[in-house]
């Protein structure tokens, strides 16, 4: 372990997840300073923040040099895929997560997919295509409905569920021929459909050895009752018990310890989170996805339920030298409810003034995503995701009690959020974790 106060620390990224990293490397006895880049209104004060473009991976390099860190945090996706994480260790510098070789998992479906289906791990049957009418016409042979998914990045709305035959036809042409997502859609994927409940579980991986966080569930629609179109995440909770200790068995043993050989196997040293998307399905658990880094919101969920520190353990995955043993929870149930600008998940209106309570509900927290100060240093709305309200409690009622009581007292024009954050679980009969 490194020495106390010992990290200088950048993190790379502007939402909420990333405000729980500089939360967790506040709290942490090893942090000696932390920068953030960009970052957003809520993280100024406790971190020094710094313009950056995420995509250009020499200036972050550069700015990493320039603030003598010792220790970088990726946040998203894009700079993983870029190969934030191989330049920097060029630069001899340590950063949490993985190099370009992993984050392929995340940065190409069709890659993953190959992946699976070659080790045999559970998902649902896929094709990959790079030719328009080839993929039209497999799409004929297969049973309604049917999933199309753009390869490469596409900030979460690359995947279509295609109803009827017309509808994945649209698709793919949305795809392959409009590009409507760019050099993302060249290639495409089209799977099966798997019908069951979703989670997601996080491992904070260091090549064979992982530590596997409690399971989430996000909320990836804009509406109640999962209605309306897909959203970055309205929301989240953990531990989710749709993961009974018998689908948690079955997940370490079908689909972890299977991935993290096959990684090994191939020569890919993964460090950093490994984000698995599950589908429980009556077959058993499936791999919808992977992602390369935490989920946002799930992230801001998982680290408070650590005991042991999150930072320690991102170092210590940082350098290969993990010790799962070691690692310790906390009791009790975790929520964020995501409040969203109007506009969102379109384009969201940006400059509303927001009204923040003086005094915090208990067990409160509000994590700041897309937030700025304006010329006269008030705060407003500057993105979709404009906060999260976190609550822990004893029990996920009482969490998610507490959760509601901090979004009551928040106020900006248009601020609009899901009710039924955690539902599914609370309306469950019998709770079976
Ligand atoms: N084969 C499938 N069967 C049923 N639902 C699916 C399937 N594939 C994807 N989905 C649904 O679509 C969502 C998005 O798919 P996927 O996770 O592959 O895309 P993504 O854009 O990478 O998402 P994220 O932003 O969470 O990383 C899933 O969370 C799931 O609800
Ligand atoms: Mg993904």
């Amino acid at each position: 372990m490194p020495p106390p106060k010992s990290l200088h620390i950048l993190i790379l990224g502007s939402g909420g997840r990333e405000h729980a990293l500089l939360n967790a490397c506040m709290a942490s006895p090893l942090t000696a300073s932390v920068a953030v880049a960009p970052g957003n209104a809520g993280m100024v004060g406790a971190a020094s923040c710094h313009a950056l473009d995420l995509d250009d991976i020499p200036a972050t390099v550069a700015l990493a040099r320039e603030l003598r860190v010792n220790f970088v945090i990726v946040g998203p996706d894009a700079p993983l895929a870029s190969g934030v994480v191989d330049a920097l260790a060029a630069a001899g510098i340590l950063a949490y997560g993985p190099a370009r070789a992993g984050a392929r998992l995340e940065g190409s479906k069709t890659y993953a997919k190959d992946f699976l289906l070659r080790h045999r791990i559970p998902t649902a049957h896929g094709e990959k295509f790079a030719d328009p009418a080839l993929a039209l016409a497999y799409l004929r042979t297969r049973p309604l409905p049917v999933v199309v998914k753009a390869s490469g990045l596409a900030a979460g709305k690359g995947v279509i569920i295609a109803p009827t035959l017309s509808d994945a036809e649209r698709a793919v042409r949305a795809l392959m021929e409009e590009r409507v997502f760019g050099a993302s859609g060249d290639e495409i994927l089209i799977e099966d459909f798997m019908d069951g409940e979703e989670a997601s579980i996080m491992l904070m991986v260091s090549g064979r050895r992982y530590v596997m966080l409690p399971p989430s569930q996000d909320h990836k629609r804009v509406g109640d009752g999962d209605t309306g179109p897909n959203t970055g995440g309205m929301g989240a909770y953990a531990p989710a018990n749709v993961v009974t200790s018998d689908v948690e068995r079955r997940i370490v043993s079908e689909i972890i310890e299977p991935t993290l050989d096959a990684l090994a196997t191939e020569g890919i040293d993964y460090r950093g989170t490994l984000y698995i998307g599950i589908m429980v399905t009556r077959d058993g658990p499936k791999v919808v996805e992977f992602n390369a880094r935490f989920g946002d919101p799930e992230c801001q969920v998982l680290l408070p339920l650590l005991e042991t520190d999150p930072l320690q353990l991102m170092h210590a995955c940082a350098r290969g030298e993990l010790n799962p043993g070691d690692v310790r929870f906390k009791n009790g149930a975790t929520v964020i409810i995501t409040l969203a600008a109007t506009g969102y998940p379109g384009t969201p209106r940006k400059g509303d003034r927001i009204v923040l309570p003086e005094i915090l509900p208990e067990g409160t927290q509000i994590i700041h995503a897309g937030t700025c100060r304006d010329a006269t240093g008030n705060l407003v709305t500057n993105g979709g995701r404009v906060l999260g309200a976190f609550a822990h409690g004893a029990t996920l009622p009482e969490a998610v009690q507490r959760a509601y009581a901090l979004v009551a007292q928040i106020h900006f024009d248009g601020m609009h959020c899901r009710g039924d954050i955690a539902a599914r679980q609370l309306n469950r009969p019998v709770p079976s974790r």
